[in-house]
């Protein structure tokens, strides 16, 4: 029994040990907005420290580092700026933009995980039981932080399932849980005869409008109000549900999944994503940590693997099973409502 990833000695479990430290400037980073401010020119240290409100003392080290992180680069004449990948995905005003996700990492997850050895001595999430573990909505700018981090994620999602399914044989689709909207929409940019509904919380509307306001398609994408355990789901041929059954117990992911191939169409499809772990549970470290996330921050979340996602599909009446892997660390799952 090989493990997947090697670890020969006190190199590679010291490099484990201080992993945070990295996490920990690229966090430092996002914070000061670094990569914005660059975005508009290359500056030196001097430039830095001022624009940035950096103190001298740390910043030619931390700049440095964040050069050997493959984050910035040094030009000749020492002036720092962004390497392509920063360029896409950390500066504010990109649409690939994942800072969001980084400031969640900060301001939630650092805290939550530092909790995890009471986490596996008690079985018990490691937040409050009343309210949200990201806030709710009752804070507009918290929610836009924690809606970003969601949209830098499932932007990926949404052009690999634009390009899972004959979309022609469909004419509407429901994102169940989907959020502002996001991926939604670019289902619908790239398919536009698709009738689009975006299926969430009542709190969620305002910022729906507000996204699809910035994305130019008021009107293209409706909004339904609701809570998908309690109200009678849209009628579809198409429903999408993305990073919602990882942070249900198993009763509720089989009601979920009943729920919605009631309201399908017959004939039509069901797409699951979420962070899945591999069938053999030994080398998809992120998605296992992942399932470690649930137990931190869900009553009886957990990531799970295709084959227990494949299960439950055809459990809740679905055919033609399949799963393939999407982008980033997702995994899809499809499942078809026989006609
Ligand atoms: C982790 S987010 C996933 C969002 C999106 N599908 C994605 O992949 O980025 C979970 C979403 O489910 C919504 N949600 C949670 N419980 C819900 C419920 N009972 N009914 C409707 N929406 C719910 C939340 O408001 C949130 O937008």
């Amino acid at each position: 029994m090989t493990p997947h990833a090697e670890v020969r000695g006190p190199g590679e479990i010291l490099q484990l040990t201080m992993a945070f430290y990295g996490s920990r400037a690229l966090i430092s980073a996002v914070e000061l907005d670094l990569f914005t401010l660059l975005a508009e020119k290359p500056l030196d240290i001097n430039e830095l420290c001022d624009r940035a409100g950096m103190h001298p003392r740390g910043a030619r080290d931390f700049l440095d580092a964040l050069v050997a992180l493959g984050l910035l680069e040094r030009e000749d004449d020492g002036r720092y700026g962004n390497s392509p990948a920063a360029a896409r995905h950390l500066d504010r005003r990109e649409p690939g933009y994942v800072g969001g996700y980084t400031r969640l990492a900060d301001t939630k997850l650092f805290p939550v995980w530092a909790r995890l050895t009471d986490a596996l001595r008690t079985g018990e999430k490691q937040v409050p039981s009343q309210g949200s573990f990201f806030g709710g909505y009752a804070d507009p700018e918290a929610a836009r932080g924690f809606l970003g981090a969601m949209d830098a994620v499932n932007t990926g999602v949404g052009h690999a399932l634009a390009e899972a399914l004959d979309w022609k044989e469909h004419s509407s689709f429901v994102d169940l849980g989907g959020a502002r909207g996001n991926l939604a929409a670019r289902l619908h940019q790239a398919h536009p005869h698709l009738h689009a509904t975006c299926f969430d919380l009542p709190e969620m509307e305002q910022f729906f409008r507000e996204h699809m306001r910035s994305l130019d398609l008021t009107d293209q994408v409706r909004f339904v109000a609701g809570d998908f355990f309690e109200d009678a789901l849209p009628k579809a041929d198409v429903f999408v549900v993305g990073h919602i059954l990882h942070f249900f117990g198993l009763r509720e992911r089989l009601d979920l999944l009943t729920r919605i191939h009631r309201a399908l169409t017959p004939g039509g499809v069901v797409l699951v994503y979420d962070r899945m772990i591999d069938d053999d549970r030994r080398s998809a470290a992120l998605s296992l940590l992942g399932s470690l996330n649930m137990l931190l921050t869900s009553d009886e979340g957990r990531e799970y693997t295709p084959a227990e996602c494949a299960r439950w599909l055809s459990g809740s009446g679905f055919t033609d099973i399949r799963t393939t892997a999407v982008s980033g660390p997702d995994t899809l799952a499809i499942g078809r409502k026989p006609r």
